[in-house]
């Protein structure tokens, strides 16, 4: 482990487990949460963060006339925090093309679905409806367009007879609690790169979806 950590920052607006999942993390891997930042003044991953001592900052977009003053603010608080890599986790705010740009091949997003496949919100419900055989993860790039950017890594479930909203939610955290601090680390050991649209992992240009990672 290098003795600089790499530093990320982490996006939030609610419950925050997948936060907790990299502050526990932490130890075993070599980036560093230097700031965590929420765009709800209430969300509980604050106090995740308070917990573990790690700086923070509220945002409300509530407060400002425009998206686009929003991003630019926004923009302005993540530079303060100096990270490599700025992780969306819940964040629940979609970012204009300026911040986007700004941050290209820096910003990343966890998505509870199999992307392309169900962008948005209501995954779990849609992929029980469509009575898909199974279900996942994807982590990927975050562009100008929804929950479409290039795809890093998925991990993915067999849908269960008796699986529920509930209990397929549960089941994806467990994976995504995995996936992201893993993800997070690539990062910091300088394994993931984007070229254009291309992402690589170890100098190998991934298929469409990305990395199958294999978690449980
Ligand atoms: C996760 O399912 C993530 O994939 C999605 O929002 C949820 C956030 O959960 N983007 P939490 O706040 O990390 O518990």
């Amino acid at each position: 482990m290098s003795s600089q950590k790499f530093p990320i920052v982490v996006l939030i607006s609610g419950n925050g487990t997948n936060l907790q999942a990299l502050i526990d993390a932490e130890k075993n891997y070599d980036y560093k949460i230097c700031g965590v930042i929420s765009n709800n003044k209430d969300a509980y991953g604050l106090i995740r963060a308070r917990e573990a001592h790690i700086p923070r900052t509220v945002i409300s977009h509530t407060q400002y006339a425009t998206r686009d003053a929003f991003d630019q603010e926004l923009q302005h608080i993540i530079m303060q925090y100096s990270p490599r890599l700025i992780l969306l986790a819940g964040f629940m705010r979609k970012l204009g093309k300026n911040i986007v740009r700004h941050f290209a091949g820096r910003m990343i997003n966890i998505h509870p679905s199999l992307l392309p496949k169900y962008p948005g919100l209501n995954t779990h419900e849609k992929a029980l409806t469509a009575q898909d055989q199974e279900h996942g993860v994807s982590i990927h790039f975050v562009t100008e367009e929804l929950d479409a950017g290039p795809i890093i890594c998925q991990a993915k479930l067999k849908i269960l007879p008796n699986d529920t909203v509930q209990s397929l939610e549960q089941r994806i955290h467990v994976l995504e609690h995995k996936a992201y601090p893993l993800t997070a680390q690539w990062f910091a050991e300088g394994r993931i790169t984007l070229d254009d649209r291309q992402v690589l992992h170890d100098g190998k240009v991934l298929t469409s979806t990305g990395y199958s990672l294999k978690l449980d």
